[in-house]
């Protein structure tokens, strides 16, 4: 900045594109002041900013016995100063003359006086032999002292040198020329035109980088995969490997007759209260449902049937309409066995008249049903206390299978075989409550790092309230089972709060670095 301060000082003398610095000359400066500014010109030349030349330069300086003569008159000059005027006085003896002016000066004038003419011997002494006389080598030596050189040239001046009057200096200037940037600041040029800027008008002022258009993009990356889909790949891949087909879990929005009636919850369930349960205000009724099935549940939660006494309480369609976020996706698996049932029902049979068993693809047994395996891992919603393991909506992965006199040994047999597909080899069940199975199950996982059994699922055989109704024949049993996809990709990754995982807390590059899954 010291070099750029001096060039914007010096401005333009040669011609509108060069601009000089004077270069080293004076021998009091340092050599290190040399190497600064040659490494600052150096670095502003990098930067394409100036551009130089180098040029020597060679001068001349007084020698403390040259600047004794520019102050006191040469040597010579002195003697014939100190002579009387031939003829007017007393010669001055040699003894007499060094007292005078000295014994060098006395000395060397002397003979150069002589040689010049200037003086002559008389008597004993010396007088002057001229009336005036011109210092030469005073009025030489003064042109040096400005100068640094001398007109008469190269051959006096070396006599000077020669006399030890005079030094030689070497020393350098450099030529300036402004480059493609030049500017008299090394400040960073901006990058970017910002909102400051622009209130501040600073903008006006400012100089900008260059758009480097030869330069390279920053490459780009490819979409990435939350660890919660990678989860979700995974545990999808273990059910067809099993041979389960998926269920259409697309209706976010269910009623409460599919999210609950349908499964046998009664309607006074504190799991369909508002502060447990989404309900929509608007529309906040559902289409009715096919009405037989419909008066088939509303019949069993009131009186009972199919062996079950039921609840017993005045049934409320208000309560059956209500529109909902699905708390569960069995409210997807309740629809999917419903419409397992079609065929049992004999709906299809009915319109079908004359088809025969194999074109309408009845089963064995002739009643319609055949054995089905599906699956399901969609999103739900509850209206809960967010905390650092729940949020207001999560992920249930849901498996149900479908099959003629299937027992609870069957439940417990697959999900071991499932689990272990999964990398989760230690499970224990626990009997527990839902009110569409019976018996239920809650599962539990040894977590080696935790080392802990944590719960990670519910389950059991769907009882014969729910079933029946739809249709499906006596002897088929339907068990499920549900587990959070959340829970096991947190432990997957090791997460420990919900938040990092889903929200807006997320670190896009976590998503992006996040490995991939293999159970
Ligand atoms: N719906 C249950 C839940 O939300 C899971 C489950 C599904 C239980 C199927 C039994 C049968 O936890």
């Amino acid at each position: 900045q010291l070099v750029l301060d001096e060039l914007a000082k010096f401005s333009i003398i040669r011609d509108t594109r060069t601009l000089i610095i004077p270069g080293q000359t004076d021998p009091a400066e340092s050599h290190e002041a040399q190497i600064t500014i040659l490494g600052a010109l150096n670095s502003l030349q990098s930067r394409e900013m100036i551009s130089y030349e180098t040029h020597e330069t060679s001068s001349h300086v007084l020698t403390p016995e040259g600047a004794q003569i520019v102050l006191e008159g040469s040597h010579e000059a002195r003697v014939w100063g100190a002579l009387p005027a031939k003829g007017e006085g007393e010669p001055v003896g040699a003894q007499d003359l060094k007292k005078k002016i000295g014994e060098e000066a006395a000395k060397v004038g002397q003979g150069r006086a002589f040689k010049n003419g200037w003086i002559t011997k008389e008597g004993g002494g010396f007088v002057k032999n001229v009336s005036a006389i011109e210092d030469v080598t005073q009025l030489e030596l003064r042109e040096v002292d400005s100068t640094g050189t001398l007109k008469t040239g190269e051959k006096t001046l070396a006599e000077l040198r020669k006399r030890k009057l005079i030094a030689q200096r070497k020393g350098q200037w450099f030529s300036v020329l402004m480059g493609p940037n030049f500017s008299t600041s090394t400040a960073k040029p901006e990058t970017d035109l910002t909102v400051d800027m622009l209130t501040s008008g600073s903008w006006e002022s400012a100089t900008f980088k260059k758009y480097n258009f030869e330069a390279d993009g920053i490459p780009t990356s490819g979409g990435a995969f939350h660890p919660l889909l990678k989860v979700r790949e995974e545990i999808c891949n273990i059910f067809l490997e099993m041979g389960f087909e998926e269920m259409p879990t697309n209706s976010f929005v269910e009623s409460g007759f599919w999210c609950f009636d349908a499964l046998f919850v009664p309607q006074l369930h504190p799991a369909r209260e508002l502060q447990d349960t989404f309900y929509l205000s608007d529309p906040s009724t559902s289409l009715k449902p096919a009405e037989d099935y419909y008066k088939r549940v509303s019949a069993v939660h009131e009186i009972g049937g199919y062996g079950s006494i039921g609840y017993r309480t005045p049934w409320s369609d208000e309560e059956a309409h209500k529109l909902l976020l699905r708390t569960h996706t069995t409210a997807s698996s309740a629809a999917m066995l419903y419409k397992l049932a079609e065929k049992c029902r004999g709906e299809t049979r009915d319109q079908q008249g004359t088809a025969n068993a194999s074109e309408t693809g009845e089963s064995r047994e002739g009643d319609g049903f055949r054995p089905a395996k599906l699956f399901s891992i969609d999103r739900v919603f509850r209206n809960e206390t967010m905390d650092a393991t729940h949020l207001a909506e999560f992920h249930q992965v849901e498996g149900v299978v479908a099959d003629r006199n299937l027992t609870l040994a069957d439940l417990i047999g697959f999900m071991r075989v499932f689990f272990g597909k999964m990398g989760i080899t230690n499970v224990r069940f626990k009997p527990a409550y839902n009110p569409y199975t019976e018996p239920s199950l809650e599962i539990f996982a040894f977590h080696p790092m935790l080392q802990k059994w944590v719960e990670i699922g519910n389950s059991g055989m769907f009882r014969p309230e729910m079933l029946e109704p739809m249709g499906l024949p006596k002897d088929v049993r339907v068990h499920g089972w549900g587990i959070s996809l959340e829970r096991p990709t947190m432990i997957r990754y090791g997460i420990n709060n919900i938040r990092t995982l889903v929200g807006h807390k997320t670190s896009i590059e976590g998503v992006e670095n996040s490995p991939a899954v293999m159970f």
